[in-house]
This record gives structure tokens, sequence and C-alpha cells, in this order.
């Protein structure tokens, strides 16, 4: 078996496999997606796994938690013995690191401690036969094994350069106490996968300026001011007082959708709930009017077509910015019915 397996958000199996068919046919490559409602996966079938894992980077990918080229698709294993037919699929091949997991859906959560426990039965074997190193070694591919079902499994391999470096492609943020909303986690999500580590290092520094449209109760504020930046939070809401004791942040009761700042910002970010054409954009006058340089922003997505509104939004706002940007989005986990994108200069 050769392609891909991608996690995804449950429920969101046809955007992903709409925007993995479309990717691998926009780059030539024939492939069909496997997917079924609530299954947390999309596996996407071709006969050049290689290539399609080349034309298809994870972190261009919008609704792909994770990405994982396909080894095998093992039904009907012997719960006594799962270990024999994956050590017979594998048939060689040296990995760095195992990873036993399972979908994030409703169905293959109670498998979690299966997954667990499996693991440290199959490390030992495949280290017996030389197959995983004895220490973590990220030069070389992860080795996933994912139980859809008690005897189900996929066997995939990853590149730690090429995928998400959280086991079901999840980054376990924990929600600090003086929080004002969940919503912060959203935020810290996005600036932990949107951007590298140099561009954290790079884009994020005291003193910078930001805009934040739509910020009441501040949950995305405060993130910001954890990075010493000053905040316009624009909001006709009220804002938490332990986010303005900061000092850092001025709050202007004002609609997001015409406001502007006096002077170019380093930053806006922007969660309003509105259509996202109608924020595609006013965040495309952002970037196109020079107001901001860098911008990480919501989209709603409707209730239906969502894959095609995606698409449709991202052309809108790549076409009316009018200037070379890197643009990456993606459903992060922390968002719901909705994609983050980030946009800075090219
Ligand atoms: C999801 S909440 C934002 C949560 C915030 N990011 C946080 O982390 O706490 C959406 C906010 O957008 C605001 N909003 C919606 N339309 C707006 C507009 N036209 N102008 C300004 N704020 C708006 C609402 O008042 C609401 O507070």
């Amino acid at each position: 078996m050769s392609g891909l397996f991608c996690y995804c958000r449950q429920g969101f199996e046809p955007e992903l496999a709409a925007e993995l068919s479309e990717r691998a046919a926009l780059a030539g490559l024939p492939a069909y997606a496997k997917a079924s409602r609530n299954d947390g996966y999309v596996a996407l079938i071709g006969d050049d796994g290689a290539a399609l894992d080349r034309a298809l980077p994870w972190r261009e990918l919008i609704f792909a938690r994770q990405k994982l080229r396909l080894i095998a698709e093992l039904r009907d294993i012997d719960p006594k013995d799962r270990i024999t037919p994956i050590m017979a699929a594998l048939a060689g091949g040296r990995y760095g690191e195992l990873w036993s997991e399972h979908p994030d859906s409703d169905a293959a959560k109670p498998l979690a401690g299966l997954a667990r426990s499996f693991a440290n039965a199959l490390r030992p074997a495949l280290r017996k036969q030389g197959l995983l190193s004895e220490q973590d070694d990220p030069d070389l591919p992860r080795l996933h094994v994912v139980f859809v079902q008690g005897n189900h499994v996929f066997l995939a391999r990853s590149d730690a350069r090429d995928s998400a470096p959280w086991p079901l492609g999840i980054p376990r943020l924990k929600l600090l106490p003086d929080a004002p909303s969940r919503s912060a986690l959203k935020l810290e999500e996005a600036l932990l996968v949107l951007l590298d580590n140099d561009e954290r290092q790079r884009l994020l520094k005291p003193g910078m300026t930001a805009a934040d449209l739509g910020a009441a109760p501040g949950g995305w504020t405060w993130v910001l001011t954890r990075q010493h930046l000053r905040v316009a939070a624009v909001d006709n809401g009220p804002l938490r007082q332990h986010v303005l004791d900061t000092g850092l942040v001025e709050h202007l009761r004002a609609d997001g959708f015409h406001w502007k700042p006096a002077q170019p910002l380093d930053w806006m970010v922007c969660d309003m709930v509105e259509q996202p054409r109608r924020v595609a954009e006013r965040m495309a006058t952002w970037l196109r009017e020079g107001w901001c340089r860098h911008a990480i922003f919501n989209l709603k997505l409707p209730m239906k077509k969502r894959w095609d509104e995606t698409r449709l939004c991202l052309d809108l706002f790549a076409e009316q910015t009018q200037r070379p940007l890197k643009v990456r989005a993606k459903q992060l986990y922390h968002d719901r019915e909705e994609i983050t994108v980030f946009a800075t200069p090219r």
C-alpha cells in the first residue's frame, strides 16, 4: 500500500479528503482519498507514495494535523499476536523512534491504553531485529503504529522535518490560570504551529506593536503581552482588568472592520466572528495598505462546502493583498469550525 495517512479533527474528513485529492491532482499525481465521516483520519492512496509525500508538505496542509507516509494496512490481526504480522509487514527498514497512536475520534480514543501498552511490547521486538535505534534518533524516520480498532492497524512513517512533532499531531498546551479565555490557547498554538523557531525569535520581540481586532475578553491580547508587545485591543466588549493592568494595552471601543492604526504596526491579529470572506477582505486591506507587517487571523467556516470556502477565502486574500506574502493556514487543535491563517512578507 502506498500513499499518505493524515489525522484531522473529527468531522472534517471530507474537507481533508478534498484538500489532499486536489493537491495531489495539481501536482500531477494520481491518487484517491479514502475517508469515512468521524474517523479522524484520511488515507490518500496513490502509486507513488514518495512523490505524494514530497508534493504535499505537512506545513502546507490546512486540514491535516499530522502527515505520515503509509507502509501497510493490517486488518483482522490476532489480538494474541499483533507483533508477528507487523514485523512481516515492515519487512526491514530502520527507525529512530516508535509512536503507537490512534486517531483523535470518539471511536478510537478508548484505544489509548492499548496503544501505550503495545508500544512497550513492540519496542524490544523491533530493537532485537535491528529495526529501531537504541536511543531516539531524529535523523531516522519515525515509525507510527496507528490503531483504528483493536484488530485494525495502519503502519506508517514520518520525517521529523516534515510532520508534527507531537503524538496524534496534537500539541499539549496548558491553559494558565490567568488566561482570560480558552481562546488564548488558539493564538499560542498558532504561534507554535504556523511560525518556525526562527520566525518566532525574529518576528516577536519586546516593544513591538500589535492590534487585536475582536479582543474581548482579552485572551489573544494577553498572549501578545506575555511576549512584551504593546497592543491596541479593539472591541466594544470589556477586557479583563489584569490584561489592562499590564500597562501594555490600550482598549479601543471601536468597530474592528473600520478601525485602522495611526501608525504602521508590526502585527495584527483578529478573532472576530464574522463571514469569512468579509474577514479575508479586511485582512487583505491591512496588509495591502501596510498597516501591519504580519498577521494571524481566524476564518470561521460555514456548515457546508467548507473546503471550497477555505480555498475561496485564501485566494481572495492572496489576490487582494497585492503583495508577495508567505501564507500558512491550519485548522489547529484548538480551532473548532474554523481555520487560522498566518501571513508575513516573503
Ligand atoms: C471569539 S471572541 C474573541 C476572543 C478573544 N480572541 C480572546 O482570546 O479572548 C470574538 C470577539 O469579537 C468581537 N467582535 C465581533 N465583531 C466585531 C467588530 N465588528 N468589531 C470589534 N469587535 C467585534 C466580539 O465582541 C467578541 O468579543
